[in-house]
Protein backbone atom coordinates (compact mmCIF):
# COMPACT_ATOMS: atom_id res chain seq x y z
CA UNK A 1 0.00 0.00 0.00
CA UNK A 2 2.82 2.42 0.76
CA UNK A 3 4.65 1.68 -3.06
CA UNK A 4 1.13 2.42 -3.88
CA UNK A 5 0.67 6.00 -1.89
CA UNK A 6 3.80 7.66 -2.82
CA UNK A 7 3.38 6.24 -5.97
CA UNK A 8 0.18 8.15 -6.87
CA UNK A 9 1.28 11.43 -4.78
CA UNK A 10 4.52 11.10 -7.30
CA UNK A 11 2.36 10.87 -10.29
CA UNK A 12 0.08 13.52 -9.75
CA UNK A 13 3.04 15.90 -9.01
CA UNK A 14 4.53 15.00 -12.52
CA UNK A 15 1.37 15.70 -14.02
CA UNK A 16 1.30 18.77 -12.55
CA UNK A 17 5.01 19.61 -13.34
CA UNK A 18 4.06 18.30 -17.06
CA UNK A 19 1.81 21.01 -17.30
CA UNK A 20 -0.93 18.78 -18.26
CA UNK A 21 -4.71 20.13 -17.82
CA UNK A 22 -6.63 18.17 -15.38
CA UNK A 23 -8.51 15.47 -16.53
CA UNK A 24 -12.17 14.86 -16.29
CA UNK A 25 -12.67 11.64 -17.88
CA UNK A 26 -10.64 8.67 -17.43
CA UNK A 27 -10.90 6.06 -20.56
CA UNK A 28 -9.41 2.43 -20.28
CA UNK A 29 -9.50 0.16 -22.96
CA UNK A 30 -9.44 -3.58 -23.20
CA UNK A 31 -8.00 -6.44 -25.23
CA UNK A 32 -6.70 -5.39 -28.65
CA UNK A 33 -9.36 -2.27 -28.38
CA UNK A 34 -6.82 0.30 -27.75
CA UNK A 35 -8.82 2.40 -29.83
CA UNK A 36 -7.94 5.86 -31.90
CA UNK A 37 -9.78 8.40 -29.92
CA UNK A 38 -8.07 11.48 -31.34
CA UNK A 39 -4.66 13.05 -31.27
CA UNK A 40 -2.72 12.61 -28.25
CA UNK A 41 -1.95 16.15 -26.93
CA UNK A 42 1.33 14.71 -24.67
CA UNK A 43 1.70 10.94 -24.29
CA UNK A 44 3.73 8.61 -22.28
CA UNK A 45 4.52 5.35 -21.17
CA UNK A 46 2.95 4.02 -18.45
CA UNK A 47 6.03 2.73 -17.17
CA UNK A 48 6.72 6.58 -16.44
CA UNK A 49 3.95 7.20 -13.92
CA UNK A 50 3.42 3.28 -11.88
CA UNK A 51 5.59 2.72 -9.16
CA UNK A 52 6.00 -1.17 -9.95
CA UNK A 53 7.36 -2.66 -13.14
CA UNK A 54 4.63 -3.20 -16.13
CA UNK A 55 4.49 -6.36 -18.24
CA UNK A 56 3.71 -6.69 -21.83
CA UNK A 57 1.36 -8.54 -22.90
CA UNK A 58 0.49 -9.44 -26.93
CA UNK A 59 -2.60 -6.66 -27.91
CA UNK A 60 -1.95 -4.21 -24.77
CA UNK A 61 0.16 -1.68 -26.00
CA UNK A 62 0.67 0.38 -21.95
CA UNK A 63 0.68 3.94 -22.71
CA UNK A 64 -1.31 7.20 -21.02
CA UNK A 65 -2.41 9.56 -23.53
CA UNK A 66 -3.64 13.22 -22.88
CA UNK A 67 -6.32 13.77 -25.32
CA UNK A 68 -8.43 17.04 -25.57
CA UNK A 69 -11.49 16.43 -27.23
CA UNK A 70 -13.53 19.80 -26.02
CA UNK A 71 -11.31 22.18 -24.94
CA UNK A 72 -13.26 22.13 -21.31
CA UNK A 73 -12.63 18.27 -21.33
CA UNK A 74 -9.02 16.86 -20.61
CA UNK A 75 -8.92 13.18 -20.95
CA UNK A 76 -6.34 10.49 -19.37
CA UNK A 77 -6.58 8.03 -21.93
CA UNK A 78 -4.99 4.53 -20.36
CA UNK A 79 -4.33 2.52 -23.77
CA UNK A 80 -3.62 -1.23 -22.43
CA UNK A 81 -5.25 -2.13 -18.94
CA UNK A 82 -3.50 -4.25 -16.25
CA UNK A 83 -5.12 -7.17 -15.06
CA UNK A 84 -4.70 -8.92 -11.91
CA UNK A 85 -3.67 -12.15 -14.04
CA UNK A 86 -0.68 -10.70 -15.19
CA UNK A 87 0.36 -11.17 -11.20
CA UNK A 88 -0.59 -7.57 -10.13
CA UNK A 89 -2.59 -7.13 -6.86
CA UNK A 90 -5.63 -5.39 -6.79
CA UNK A 91 -3.95 -2.06 -5.84
CA UNK A 92 -1.64 -1.61 -8.46
CA UNK A 93 -4.24 -3.23 -11.37
CA UNK A 94 -6.26 -0.02 -10.20
CA UNK A 95 -3.76 2.95 -9.88
CA UNK A 96 -4.32 4.69 -13.07
CA UNK A 97 -8.48 5.08 -11.95
CA UNK A 98 -6.96 6.47 -8.89
CA UNK A 99 -4.62 8.68 -10.73
CA UNK A 100 -7.23 9.86 -12.73
CA UNK A 101 -9.79 10.49 -9.26
CA UNK A 102 -7.26 12.15 -7.53
CA UNK A 103 -6.79 14.72 -10.01
CA UNK A 104 -10.22 15.50 -10.30
CA UNK A 105 -11.91 12.87 -12.70
CA UNK A 106 -15.32 12.66 -12.17
CA UNK A 107 -16.45 10.26 -15.22
CA UNK A 108 -14.84 6.54 -16.19
CA UNK A 109 -15.51 4.79 -19.48
CA UNK A 110 -14.31 1.64 -19.92
CA UNK A 111 -14.14 -1.53 -23.15
CA UNK A 112 -13.34 -4.95 -22.54
CA UNK A 113 -13.05 -8.33 -24.47
CA UNK A 114 -15.59 -10.54 -23.33
CA UNK A 115 -17.25 -14.04 -24.04
CA UNK A 116 -20.95 -14.12 -24.90
CA UNK A 117 -22.79 -16.65 -22.58
CA UNK A 118 -25.74 -16.81 -24.50
CA UNK A 119 -26.44 -18.64 -27.73
CA UNK A 120 -28.30 -15.85 -29.24
CA UNK A 121 -24.91 -13.31 -28.96
CA UNK A 122 -23.11 -13.19 -31.68
CA UNK A 123 -19.33 -12.35 -32.03
CA UNK A 124 -19.01 -8.53 -32.32
CA UNK A 125 -21.65 -7.07 -30.54
CA UNK A 126 -21.58 -4.63 -28.70
CA UNK A 127 -22.99 -4.91 -24.64
CA UNK A 128 -22.91 -1.63 -22.26
CA UNK A 129 -22.34 -3.27 -18.59
CA UNK A 130 -25.59 -3.07 -16.70
CA UNK A 131 -24.10 -4.84 -13.00
CA UNK A 132 -21.31 -7.38 -12.73
CA UNK A 133 -20.30 -10.61 -10.20
CA UNK A 134 -16.93 -10.19 -8.79
CA UNK A 135 -15.72 -13.60 -8.85
CA UNK A 136 -12.10 -12.80 -9.41
CA UNK A 137 -11.43 -12.90 -5.90
CA UNK A 138 -9.83 -9.46 -4.74
CA UNK A 139 -11.03 -6.45 -4.01
CA UNK A 140 -9.15 -2.80 -4.28
CA UNK A 141 -10.98 -1.74 -1.06
CA UNK A 142 -8.64 -4.32 1.38
CA UNK A 143 -6.52 -2.75 3.41
CA UNK A 144 -6.17 0.26 5.25
CA UNK A 145 -6.91 3.38 2.67
CA UNK A 146 -6.81 6.99 2.93
CA UNK A 147 -10.52 8.38 4.21
CA UNK A 148 -10.22 10.87 1.57
CA UNK A 149 -10.52 8.38 -0.93
CA UNK A 150 -14.34 7.48 -0.32
CA UNK A 151 -16.56 5.65 1.56
CA UNK A 152 -15.32 2.28 3.28
CA UNK A 153 -18.36 0.17 2.31
CA UNK A 154 -19.37 2.26 -0.92
CA UNK A 155 -22.83 1.58 -2.15
CA UNK A 156 -22.43 -0.54 -5.87
CA UNK A 157 -26.20 -0.63 -6.55
CA UNK A 158 -25.38 1.94 -9.71
CA UNK A 159 -22.40 0.72 -10.41
CA UNK A 160 -23.37 1.41 -13.94
CA UNK A 161 -24.68 4.62 -14.49
CA UNK A 162 -28.02 4.59 -15.85
CA UNK A 163 -27.95 7.56 -17.06
CA UNK A 164 -24.78 7.45 -18.77
CA UNK A 165 -25.54 4.15 -20.54
CA UNK A 166 -29.16 5.93 -21.32
CA UNK A 167 -26.98 8.78 -23.13
CA UNK A 168 -24.63 5.39 -24.92
CA UNK A 169 -27.52 4.04 -26.43
CA UNK A 170 -29.28 7.43 -27.79
CA UNK A 171 -25.65 8.46 -28.70
CA UNK A 172 -25.16 4.76 -30.49
CA UNK A 173 -28.48 4.97 -32.13
CA UNK A 174 -27.71 7.99 -33.98
CA UNK A 175 -24.73 6.10 -35.47
CA UNK A 176 -26.65 2.74 -36.34
CA UNK A 177 -24.47 1.25 -33.67
CA UNK A 178 -26.71 -1.42 -32.05
CA UNK A 179 -25.83 -1.63 -27.98
CA UNK A 180 -27.68 -4.04 -25.32
CA UNK A 181 -27.72 -4.42 -22.07
CA UNK A 182 -25.72 -7.24 -19.72
CA UNK A 183 -24.57 -8.42 -16.76
CA UNK A 184 -20.74 -9.07 -16.44
CA UNK A 185 -19.08 -11.59 -14.48
CA UNK A 186 -15.61 -11.74 -13.89
CA UNK A 187 -13.25 -14.22 -13.23
CA UNK A 188 -9.35 -14.50 -12.35
CA UNK A 189 -8.34 -16.16 -15.59
CA UNK A 190 -5.88 -16.31 -17.20
CA UNK A 191 -6.87 -20.07 -18.79
CA UNK A 192 -10.62 -19.84 -20.45
CA UNK A 193 -13.63 -21.13 -18.79
CA UNK A 194 -14.44 -24.50 -19.02
CA UNK A 195 -17.52 -25.32 -20.19
CA UNK A 196 -19.07 -26.21 -17.00
CA UNK A 197 -18.04 -23.19 -15.59
CA UNK A 198 -19.84 -21.35 -18.56
CA UNK A 199 -23.17 -22.80 -17.34
CA UNK A 200 -22.45 -21.51 -13.86
CA UNK A 201 -22.37 -18.35 -14.82
CA UNK A 202 -25.20 -18.25 -17.16
CA UNK A 203 -27.07 -19.95 -13.97
CA UNK A 204 -26.02 -17.16 -11.61
CA UNK A 205 -27.52 -14.63 -14.24
CA UNK A 206 -23.85 -13.45 -16.31
CA UNK A 207 -24.54 -12.55 -19.67
CA UNK A 208 -20.73 -11.91 -20.71
CA UNK A 209 -17.85 -13.25 -19.09
CA UNK A 210 -14.58 -11.61 -18.68
CA UNK A 211 -11.23 -10.75 -16.97
CA UNK A 212 -11.12 -7.54 -15.89
CA UNK A 213 -12.91 -4.11 -15.62
CA UNK A 214 -14.98 -5.12 -12.12
CA UNK A 215 -11.72 -4.28 -9.78
CA UNK A 216 -11.93 -0.65 -11.75
CA UNK A 217 -15.54 0.06 -11.15
CA UNK A 218 -15.29 -0.17 -7.73
CA UNK A 219 -12.35 1.46 -6.97
CA UNK A 220 -13.76 4.11 -9.55
CA UNK A 221 -17.06 4.39 -7.42
CA UNK A 222 -15.33 4.53 -4.06
CA UNK A 223 -13.98 7.68 -5.70
CA UNK A 224 -16.47 9.14 -6.76
CA UNK A 225 -16.73 8.38 -10.67
CA UNK A 226 -19.79 7.79 -12.76
CA UNK A 227 -18.66 4.45 -14.99
CA UNK A 228 -20.07 3.34 -18.18
CA UNK A 229 -18.39 0.23 -19.75
CA UNK A 230 -18.65 -1.58 -22.99
CA UNK A 231 -18.17 -5.39 -23.72
CA UNK A 232 -17.55 -6.34 -26.91
CA UNK A 233 -18.52 -10.10 -27.61
CA UNK A 234 -15.53 -11.48 -29.14
CA UNK A 235 -16.47 -14.99 -29.10
CA UNK A 236 -19.10 -17.16 -27.68
CA UNK A 237 -18.26 -18.76 -24.49
CA UNK A 238 -16.62 -22.28 -23.76
CA UNK A 239 -19.51 -25.07 -24.58
CA UNK A 240 -21.87 -22.47 -25.97
CA UNK A 241 -20.33 -24.02 -29.47
CA UNK A 242 -18.10 -26.31 -30.05
CA UNK A 243 -14.72 -24.50 -30.68
CA UNK A 244 -11.53 -24.00 -28.74
CA UNK A 245 -10.86 -20.36 -27.33
CA UNK A 246 -7.90 -19.00 -28.45
CA UNK A 247 -6.36 -15.53 -27.48
CA UNK A 248 -5.52 -14.82 -31.44
CA UNK A 249 -9.26 -15.30 -31.94
CA UNK A 250 -10.18 -12.96 -29.38
CA UNK A 251 -7.89 -10.19 -30.73
CA UNK A 252 -8.93 -10.59 -34.45
CA UNK A 253 -12.58 -9.74 -33.58
CA UNK A 254 -11.46 -7.10 -31.15
CA UNK A 255 -9.43 -5.40 -34.03
CA UNK A 256 -12.64 -5.67 -36.54
CA UNK A 257 -14.69 -4.31 -34.20
CA UNK A 258 -12.32 -1.30 -33.10
CA UNK A 259 -13.91 1.09 -35.94
CA UNK A 260 -17.63 0.77 -33.96
CA UNK A 261 -15.63 1.48 -30.27
CA UNK A 262 -13.78 4.36 -31.97
CA UNK A 263 -17.02 6.12 -33.38
CA UNK A 264 -18.88 5.72 -29.92
CA UNK A 265 -16.89 6.76 -27.68
CA UNK A 266 -15.36 9.75 -29.60
CA UNK A 267 -18.72 10.96 -29.77
CA UNK A 268 -19.41 10.12 -26.32
CA UNK A 269 -15.98 12.40 -25.41
CA UNK A 270 -17.38 15.35 -27.16
CA UNK A 271 -21.32 14.86 -25.75
CA UNK A 272 -22.11 17.71 -23.65
CA UNK A 273 -24.00 15.21 -21.02
CA UNK A 274 -21.11 12.76 -20.55
CA UNK A 275 -19.42 14.77 -17.74
N1 LIG B 1 -13.72 -15.72 -21.23
C1 LIG B 1 -13.03 -14.89 -20.44
N2 LIG B 1 -12.48 -13.77 -20.89
C2 LIG B 1 -12.66 -13.45 -22.18
C3 LIG B 1 -13.37 -14.27 -23.05
C4 LIG B 1 -13.93 -15.48 -22.56
O1 LIG B 1 -14.58 -16.27 -23.27
N3 LIG B 1 -13.35 -13.66 -24.28
C5 LIG B 1 -12.66 -12.52 -24.13
N4 LIG B 1 -12.24 -12.37 -22.86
Amino acid sequence: MKEILGGLERAVKKWDELGWPRPEVVVVSGSGLAVDLGTAKHHLPLSEWLPFDVHEVPGHPHQTELLVPRPDRPVLYQKGRLHSYQGYSAHQTVFAIRLGALLGARVLLMTNAAGGLDPAQTPGDLVLIRDHLNLIGLNPLRGDLPREWGPRFPDLSRAYDPDLRSLAGSVGEKLGIELSEGVYAAVAGPSYETPAEVRMLGTLGADLVGMSTVLEVIAAKQMGLRCLCLSLVTNLGSGVVDEPMDHEDVLKMSHASAGKIERLFTALLAHDELV
